[in-house]
């Protein structure tokens, strides 16, 4: 690398953005960490800064139009132009489909599918100046059909198209766009899942393992490192994949 590029991980305050973001920065990018709240940032940016890497904390709700655009241009300025993007950023609202509500609904369509489009409009034009850039969009194998996540399972099924799609528009000016879909990963995400089916984390994550080859759950570490290569200078011609990060064949 000739110089530091500028990476943007949305949802970067925990979980898996944090690991992705901690990952990028250790690999040699000044990582913009975006997320709601910008305090909600500081462990994330706290933890590169130590380590000796370049991070900014931005808040912002990654499904505002003039907020989106506001926080591309502020890394632009105070990091650099952005040319790796990491679309991360999610909620669920789970319930049958009998008693979602049109707000759940909507609120996890914006975050995950308005929210990866603003942004990925928003940094095109870096990637496409630049002639090189790597966006990843964080999918799901909900995308495959969840009982009680008919708006998840919409949004992440709409993330692989969307992911296609940017690979054929984008490719002729050096970047890249691929998906990564995650099976079970350990974070507050599928804590809460637990809560909510009414089970300790613990029993949660051992009902799980038992059916994952490889016989356990996912981490953070494990869609970061995946995340690593894809927007790696070598991963030019890997484009319009979706990987399914699951420790095994199947969903
Ligand atoms: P998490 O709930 O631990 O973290 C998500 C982060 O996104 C939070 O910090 C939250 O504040 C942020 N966020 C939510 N809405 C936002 C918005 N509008 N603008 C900016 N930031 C926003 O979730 P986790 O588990 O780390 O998930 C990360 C991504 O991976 C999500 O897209 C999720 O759907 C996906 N995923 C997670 C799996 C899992 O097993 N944990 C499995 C498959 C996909």
């Amino acid at each position: 690398m000739t110089e530091q590029r500028t990476a943007i991980v949305t949802g970067a305050a925990r979980g898996i953005g944090a690991a992705i973001a901690k990952r990028l920065a250790n690999d040699g990018y000044a990582v913009g960490v975006l997320d709601l709240d910008e305090t909600a940032c500081a462990a994330t940016v706290d933890a590169i800064t130590e380590a000796g890497g370049k991070a900014l904390a931005v808040g912002v709700d990654v499904a505002d139009e003039a907020g989106a655009q506001a926080a591309v241009e502020r890394i632009a300025t105070e990091l650099g132009a952005p040319t790796i993007l990491i679309n991360n950023a999610g909620i669920t609202r789970d319930n049958l489909l009998f008693k979602m509500t049109v707000g759940d609904w909507d609120s996890v369509i914006n975050v995950h599918l308005r929210g990866a489009f603003l942004m990925s409009r928003a940094v095109q034009k870096y990637m496409t100046e630049s002639k090189f850039g790597r966006i990843v969009n964080l999918s799901s194998t909900s995308a495959l059909g969840n009982r009680g996540q008919v708006n998840y399972s919409a949004a992440k099924a709409g993330v692989q198209g969307f992911t296609k799609t940017l690979a054929l528009e984008l490719g002729k000016f050096g970047v890249t766009a691929n998906a990564i879909a995650p099976g079970f990963i350990e974070t507050e995400m599928t804590a809460a899942t637990a809560e909510r089916v009414g089970v300790s984390f613990e029993d949660f994550k051992n009902f799980a393992a038992k059916e994952i080859p490889v016989a356990r759950v996912g981490q953070p570490e494990d869609i970061a490192h995946t995340v690593s290569f894809l927007v790696s200078e070598g991963a030019g011609f890997v484009s319009g994949q979706v990987i399914y990060v699951t420790g095994g064949p199947k969903a």
